[in-house]
């Protein structure tokens, strides 16, 4: 197998040190760089990886390097095709994506700094929350083009929404199609109209209720889980549609998405980050890609581009 490149995930809690392990074991990358501010965490977890290649195996390499608070240690990142920032609080029960926005904004703004200077080239996936904020903060403390700037939320949220039809009609996974676009939040769109079990549409298999039903668990598929949880948020489906968003920019494979990218037209909406398809290649976002909506599930769409807009306006004041 021929392995090339450097990925580097930023944050090594549980979000960021799963999404380094999956993009070691794909054994696709030279190198996976994974740092955290918290003093030998990231070293000890590549040393931890790293022993577990003999057996899984897989060659890629893990490096673990910490960094200090004037950027210390982030020149472990030169040369990155591809930088996942996860680093932030995650939720506690009862809290909303939103009230993260202070505390996580500040981190943001000195992380994406530090990768302006030490990866300029890179393509960049948030999955910091509030994600369409966060993701909006990346892109203007980083000045990367937009296409170079992409939030992770649509595979997460169309993968819960895939279980949850799977579990409630006991079929395959692999036989259900589902989507979603719009906000990781309170405007989620699942886009109904589209899904379907083994190519038969999902409203001729469940009610109108019963759909509805998977839809409100969709959309607090997240706050489900902290609630259990009580400490710390989902990571193990998340980390795994970060990784395969940073395998379809290594790999340019044009394989098309639900992620959060700059909209300029597309549904004649401009000028936001939200939700939709898109197109990954090596540039990050190709295009994106607009799909057919029903007239509710337009009228949604707008719904959560003016909420998402609305906050991204503030951005830069954070
Ligand atoms: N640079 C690098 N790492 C940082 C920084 C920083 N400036 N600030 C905090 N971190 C690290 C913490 O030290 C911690 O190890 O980010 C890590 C966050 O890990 P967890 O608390 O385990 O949170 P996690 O579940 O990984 O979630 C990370 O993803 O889903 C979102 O809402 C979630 O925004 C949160 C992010």
């Amino acid at each position: 197998m021929s392995r090339s490149g450097k990925v580097s995930v930023i944050g090594a809690g549980f979000y960021g040190s799963t999404t380094a392990l999956r993009l070691a074991e794909y054994d696709i990358f030279e190198t996976v760089v994974l740092t955290d501010v918290i003093e030998g965490k990231p070293e000890g977890l590549a040393i931890d990886m790293n022993q577990s290649r003999w057996i899984e195996g897989f060659e890629t390499n893990l490096v673990g390097q910490s960094t200090g608070p004037n950027g210390e240690g982030y020149e472990a990142i030169a040369g990155s095709e591809i930088v996942i920032i996860t680093a932030g609080l995650p939720r506690k029960p009862g809290m909303s994506r939103m009230d993260l926005i202070e505390t996580n904004a500040k981190i943001m703004r000195s992380v994406a700094e530090n990768i302006a200077k030490c990866a300029p080239g890179a393509v960049v996936i948030n999955v910091a929350n509030p994600l369409d904020e966060m993701t909006a903060l990346a892109q203007l403390v980083t000045g990367f083009p937009y296409q170079r700037v992409i939030g992770q939320a649509g595979m997460l949220d169309t993968a819960r929404f895939t279980n949850f039809v799977a579990e409630k009609l006991g079929v395959p996974v692999s036989s259900v199609k589902t989507l979603t676009l719009g906000s990781h939040g309170d405007t989620m769109v699942p886009v109904a109209s589209v899904c379907s079990v083994d190519g038969k549409p999902l409203t001729e298999l469940l009610s109108a209720d019963e759909v509805d039903d998977l839809v409100t668990r969709t959309r607090n598929g997240g706050a489900e889980i902290v609630a259990l949880l009580k400490t710390g948020s989902a990571y193990y489906a998340p980390s795994a549609a970060a990784a395969r968003m940073a395998r379809a920019v290594h790999e340019d494979s044009g394989v098309v998405m639900p992620v959060c990218a700059w909209v300029d037209g597309e549904y004649g909406l401009s000028g936001a980050y939200l939700g939709v398809e898109a197109e990954l290649g090596r540039e990050g976002i190709r295009r994106v890609v607009e799909t057919p909506l029903t007239d509710s599930e337009k009228a949604l769409l707008i719904e959560a581009y003016e909420a998402v807009k609305a906050k991204q306006a503030d951005v830069k004041d954070l």
